[in-house]
């Protein structure tokens, strides 16, 4: 299959066409999109028929292992809408298909997704590729989601901020970022269960070797640096990537399906009239990248 890749913004994303991914499974078609990937880091693919299960068979043959530990589903686990527990459920719906009530906490939980993060990334091995398809209802307007390119971002810094965060890593977790909107409803259990993970704060593609800012709304505080000057590097780092100059907004269409590189960007969703259902529904694969920071020395 032979596919066209046009550019959407004039830093990264693009839209690959000319393909239908239920049926790519060649080396060389699968090659072609990975090296999209590594240039573009965002690619849109327009008019995705995915099935649940095709969904996730298409991501195990072009990234492998899916990850379990991420979204809505990693905090609350069960009321589940969808059956696989590798689906991650993006859409304001319940488990009967109905409207999420405000105060559900499955509701607040999928709020949090509108504070700039990478997927996972408080969990070990945290996500690589997300892979999010628009499969039913979408809001007649609005429910976009935005996206930063992380690679020109660390790029953009002084070179003194390179070398300062070299070799800095960052402890990510879900319960820091949930409380930064407020929502500390969580259970001893709950609290066990998701302990948090250190990241590196510079993330390098080994194919490419180009280096990426890896923070989030998850990052919480500077390993080995008092929490307050820790945090405030973070945010100001979030600032900086997340500059008008970095961004790509996608505006979804029913059937559209985004592949994003969580090492290279930042996303997050936007608002929009939550009276409407908006079924979004993600695979994101499990960075199998060894993060040299975190071997033993
Ligand atoms: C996600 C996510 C934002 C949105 O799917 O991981 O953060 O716009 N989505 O729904
Ligand atoms: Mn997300």
């Amino acid at each position: 299959m032979s596919l066209r890749v046009r550019p959407l913004h004039p830093l990264f994303a693009a839209e690959v066409e000319g393909i239908d991914l239920r049926r790519v499974d060649d080396g060389p078609t699968l090659a072609q999109l990975r090296d999209a990937m590594d240039a573009y880091a965002v690619c849109v693919v327009r008019e995705q028929q995915f099935e649940d299960d095709e969904q996730m068979a298409f991501a195990r043959r072009f990234d492998g292992e899916l990850n379990t530990k991420t979204g809505r589903g990693a905090v609350e686990g069960d009321r589940r809408r969808l059956a696989a527990r590798e689906m991650t459920d993006i859409s304001n719906l319940d488990e009967y298909g109905k409207l999420l009530a405000g105060t559900d906490r499955r509701r607040v939980q999928a709020l949090a997704n509108r504070l700039w993060h990478t997927d996972a990334s408080f969990a070990s091995p945290p996500g690589r590729y997300s892979m999010l398809s628009a499969r039913g209802a979408l809001p007649p307007s609005g429910g976009e989601t935005e996206y930063a390119d992380m690679r020109a971002a660390y790029d953009a810094l002084p070179e003194e901020l390179k070398a300062e965060i070299a070799d800095l890593r960052a402890h990510h977790s879900i319960v820091y970022s949930r409380m930064t909107i407020g929502f500390d409803e969580f259970t001893p259990e709950q609290r066990a269960r998701l302990p948090g993970a250190e990241q590196p704060l510079v993330r390098t593609n080994p194919r490419t070797g180009r280096k990426a800012l890896y923070v989030a709304s998850h990052a919480s505080h500077i390993v080995g640096w008092p929490v307050p000057e820790g945090r405030i590097l973070l945010k100001e780092l979030v600032a900086l990537a997340t500059l008008p100059q970095f961004v790509y907004r996608h505006a979804w269409r029913p059937r559209d399906f985004v592949i994003w590189d969580n090492l290279a960007t930042m996303h997050r969703g936007l608002a929009f009239d939550e009276r409407y259902p908006r079924d979004l529904r993600r695979v994101t694969t499990v960075d199998r990248e060894p993060s040299p920071l975190l071997q033993p020395r």
